[in-house]
């Protein structure tokens, strides 16, 4: 457990929980999401938080057996703020009345709120230009406040938009000020830990100090091993591990023969050169290349080179004498057990490469020292652990690697023309000062020849795609409105510096319905 200031956050299943802690951790405020089943009187007083927040959720509080809070949670004495369904518990559970979706008050989107005759500190920094435009989702509303509540905002839907009990600092709004489309949301959440007394302890600087200590109190004196694929969060999880243990750490990097040009050697010089990290270079590209010889399914190649990893790793961690620890990169996303109203597994698109399952195959202790972070704060952490800015900035790249850009069969000779033109389309990207603004951007090279003309002569050579997207979290993307001048000078580099393509396309197809990856 931390020792920093703590908001708890009550999540009872809406799709952007995660947002509010966004917004929270952007306030250096320290917070964690539980699902409401999680809470109970003793994970309370446990816990001892400094204030609380009520997240939304597709339930209706007028429904027998809806999600509710301990009650107790009302008698701690901190500050608590509900949004949405979080708004309508805390009415309904004080005493006041929530009428149901019937009643035609659904308000879906965009809506504007109008201020009313009181004041409350809470809203400092609302209504300086009139009313202000916020978010609704919700089918149910508030028909009656509790005693001791008043009524601070109005909208045509939701007439008690805002209210609060200002002597026990309850508030509760009807909208979402932590999406985008409520523009001035985040003065809200800003105005709630003021009054709650946050002193923004939660810092980068802070945390690197903390997480020092914790590894060195986990690990003692045995030695941790960590994956390393030059990836952020593996990179920094190592890097921290390094500052708090030194020796006691070995790196592993696994080159299957599916990275970048020079990847594989730029990766092994920043860890060895620039931290002097024990390191162990496995260069399996003929191991690799050799089992996906003839495989064209993305789920064997998938599968095969997750495999594959695990074997290579273990074969060298096994090297490796008096290794009790894996340290992993896990990020704060992974680890939040949200509530699941979906009722059912997901369906799997495609099998995720990670070194999972390999702890209990080794019988090892996880190190995770990221398990607290979102990942925009990790990258903070890189920053703060003095990582190369190009580093860190990176673009995201997938565990199975170039694999799963050469769609049909691999052979060496494809991956070094993709390796190649891949180059010169991030080249073009930098050049252009476009690099940032973009998620992830790649070549695909296709598995189909195209007869083209060059200097008089018949050309049969590979066409390839482009791929740029941008995107939050890779859930979801766009693809990049790159310029036709920009796409233009682009083909002409590849199809002029690299032999083996001579026909270009531009990937113009948005997740979903298309993923960022093209198996
Ligand atoms: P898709 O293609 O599913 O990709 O839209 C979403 C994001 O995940 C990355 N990706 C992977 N990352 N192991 C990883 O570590 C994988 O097996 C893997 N497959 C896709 C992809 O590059 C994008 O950022």
């Amino acid at each position: 457990m931390t020792q920093h200031e703590r908001l708890l956050i009550i999540d009872f299943g809406s799709q952007v929980t995660q947002l509010i802690a966004r917004r929270l951790r952007e306030l250096n405020v320290y917070c964690e999401i539980h699902p409401y089943q999680n809470v109970t009187d003793a994970f309370l007083a446990e816990f001892a938080p400094k204030a609380v927040i009520f997240s939304g959720g597709p339930d209706s509080v007028t429904r027998e057996g809806s999600p509710r809070p301990p009650k107790s949670v009302y008698d701690l004495g901190v500050p608590i703020l509900g949004i949405c369904y979080g708004q309508q518990v805390m009415t309904h559970d004080l005493g006041g009345r929530i009428e149901a979706g019937e009643s035609h008050t659904a308000e879906f989107g965009r809506a504007y709120v109008e201020p009313t005759a009181v004041k409350s500190d809470f809203l400092n920094g609302w209504f300086t230009e009139g009313r202000e435009q916020v978010w609704m989702s919700h089918g149910d509303h508030v028909a009656e406040i509790a005693p001791g509540f008043e009524v601070y905002g109005t909208s045509p839907g939701a007439p008690f938009a805002i209210t609060a009990d200002l002597s026990r600092r309850f508030y509760a709004v009807q909208f979402h000020p932590e999406v985008h489309h409520t523009p001035n949301g985040a003065a809200l959440y800003k105005n709630f830990i003021e009054l709650a007394g946050f002193t923004g302890d939660w810092t980068m600087g802070a945390y690197r100090e903390e997480m020092i200590q914790k590894i060195r109190a986990q690990v003692g004196d045995k030695q941790v091993i960590c994956g390393l694929s030059g990836g952020v969060d593996s990179s920094v999880t190592a890097i921290l591990l390094h500052e708090a243990i030194g020796e006691q750490l070995t790196c592993v990097f696994v080159d299957h023969g599916l990275l970048r040009l020079n990847e594989a050697e730029e990766v092994v010089a920043m860890f060895r050169d620039n931290y002097n990290i024990k390191l162990i270079h496995a260069a399996e590209s003929d191991l690799f290349i050799g089992a996906l010889e003839g495989v064209s399914d993305p789920e064997v190649k998938r599968k095969t080179i997750g495999k594959l990893f695990i074997d290579v790793f273990q074969k060298h961690a096994d090297t490796i004498e008096g290794a009790e620890f894996l340290a992993q990169g896990t990020l704060y996303p992974d680890v939040i057990e949200s509530v699941s109203f979906s009722g059912g597994p997901s369906v799997t698109i495609k099998s995720h490469h990670n070194v999972g399952g390999l702890p209990e195959k080794m019988g090892l202790k996880l190190v995770e020292p990221l398990r607290e972070l979102f990942k925009d704060e990790v990258r903070a952490l890189g920053r703060e652990l003095g990582l190369p800015a190009s580093f860190i900035g990176r673009h995201p790249f997938p565990g199975p690697g170039l694999a799963i850009r050469c769609p049909g069969e691999i052979t060496r000779e494809k991956l070094e023309i993709l390796r190649k033109a891949d180059a010169v389309y991030i080249d073009q990207i930098r050049k252009h000062g476009l690099y940032d603004e973009i998620w992830q951007a790649f070549v695909a090279i296709l598995p189909v020849r195209t007869v083209g003309v060059m200097g008089d002569g018949r050309t049969y050579d590979y066409a390839c795609a482009l791929r740029a997207v941008t995107s939050v979290d890779g859930m979801t993307a766009d693809y990049y409105p790159f310029t036709h001048e920009f796409l233009g000078e682009t083909a002409t580099r590849i199809i002029n510096e690299v032999k083996g393509i001579n026909r270009c396309t531009y990937d113009i197809t948005s997740k979903p319905p298309g993923t960022i990856e093209w198996e």
